[in-house]
């Protein structure tokens, strides 16, 4: 049924497109992003997305001088344009910032430079090579670096080189007058909401999706994200909201995500496990299901997953949070099972910090699957702890005991630290 069949015509304005798509968080700055309700995978189909998300991209107008600072995905460009024409006359924009180059951010950097003539665009070293190689010819950028200012009219923007959150070309854009941090991918989390703020939306969703985020698109840098947010955190800039490129702007206890990234880009881990098997004729799966008797009996909480139908993106999410990693895999065809190899794969790729682990499976007549878990386990950084447990096709009740202790020595590891 029609929307006007149901409920009559639309009274005038009831959908206020203002108010909807270009929040104002202080006078002359706001928000004029895109949200993106349905997009369920990210990076092509590398990254599972729940909630959808939003490209957040924010104008500044402050006496003759108007500063954009990043944009939106080109799919959503014509959209922009016609949400930032509402504010202002594209052709006033004099400085335009792109904090970081990646497609989602600077798709429709083409149309804005196309409709703003006198704009000068700004970027990081890094952030020259990818406009130029993304966008041959678009513009020729002037690079700042850490500490740099950009006067704009009673305003200003200090710049900071945030390399590595998440890509050698990631910078932040800060404006002290207002206490603003623009924090590009920095701090964001995939949320599509219908609020702009971190503080009005759900808070265990929004804390599940930041680290989501973290885990599967920072914690490969994790190294460089620890020095990095110290060295920021060093700058003693006062800072009273944060607006991330994706997601809820936080602008309440706003040190609390920082303070979650020095903890996750540094290891720290609930005394937990995360358990991921996979089984043939359940053989495996006994063998899991008794090893978590030995965590129980311990005391050691823990998640179990089944390969064959989880994400390996919520996975990752839950390997963050815990300081253990169980992985069960039957032999097939002289290696582990298919369903398995993704996650390993996107484990070693992510090389998560301070991760201890341990393999088990059943076997026929070859048996490498164990030892094919523990080589890629370690490549990922994940220290293997006790030897693996390997059981011939199906775990008598002797060897369910021995499943048994295999959990309890694990628990015993994760004890130590
Ligand atoms: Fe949201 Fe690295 O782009």
């Amino acid at each position: 049924m029609a929307f006007t069949a149901m409920f009559g015509p639309m009274a005038a304005g009831v959908i206020d497109e203002d108010k909807l798509m270009t929040n104002e968080l202080r006078p002359g700055i706001h928000w004029v992003g895109a949200v993106e309700w349905s997009l369920r995978h990210f990076h092509g189909h590398e990254l599972s997305i729940t909630r959808g998300t939003s490209y957040n991209a924010y104008l500044i107008k402050d006496g003759d001088a108007v500063a954009l600072i990043d944009t939106v995905k080109a799919t959503h460009a014509a959209a922009f344009v016609r949400d930032l024409e509402k504010l202002v006359s594209i052709d006033q924009i004099t400085h335009i910032i792109v904090c970081h180059a990646e497609p989602d951010h600077s798709g429709a950097l083409p149309e804005i430079v196309k409709r703003a003539p006198k704009a000068t665009v700004y970027c990081d070293r890094g952030g020259a090579t990818t406009i130029n190689r993304h966008y041959p010819g678009l513009t020729s950028p002037q690079i700042v670096k850490t500490g740099e200012v950009l006067k704009l009219g009673k305003r200003s923007l200090r710049f900071f080189e945030a390399q590595m959150l998440h890509w050698p070309d990631s910078m932040f854009a800060y404006c002290p007058e207002e206490e603003i941090l623009f924090s590009n991918d920095a701090f964001g989390q995939h949320y599509a909401s219908s609020s702009r703020f971190a503080d009005e939306v759900d808070q265990a969703e929004l804390w599940q999706e930041a680290m989501k985020y973290f885990a599967n698109i920072l914690t490969p840098y994790s190294g460089q994200i620890v020095k990095k947010v110290n060295e920021f955190l060093g700058m003693k800039w006062p800072i009273g909201m944060i607006c991330p490129s994706h997601g809820q702007i936080w602008r309440k206890d706003v040190t609390k995500i920082v303070e979650k990234y020095v903890e996750w880009s540094s290891g720290k881990a609930e005394q937990s496990v995360v358990l991921l098997f996979d089984t043939i004729w359940h053989g495996t799966e006994k063998m899991a299901m008794a090893i978590v008797r030995g965590l129980d009996a311990e005391g050691i909480p823990y998640k179990i997953f089944n390969a064959g139908v989880s994400d390996f993106n919520d996975v990752n999410t839950e390997i963050l949070r815990s300081h253990g990693l169980l992985i069960g895999s039957p032999t097939l065809n002289n290696n582990l099972m298919p369903t398995i190899a993704p996650f390993l794969e996107s484990i070693r790729g992510l090389r998560f910090v301070n991760k201890i682990g341990a393999a088990f499976g059943t076997y026929g007549w070859s048996g490498e699957g164990c030892k094919r878990i523990e080589e890629i386990m370690t490549l990922g950084g994940i220290k293997i702890v006790q030897p693996n447990l390997r059981i011939n096709y199906a775990p008598s009740d002797e060897e369910l005991t021995k499943c048994i202790q295999f959990g309890r020595d694990f628990a015993a590891h994760l004890k130590e630290g």
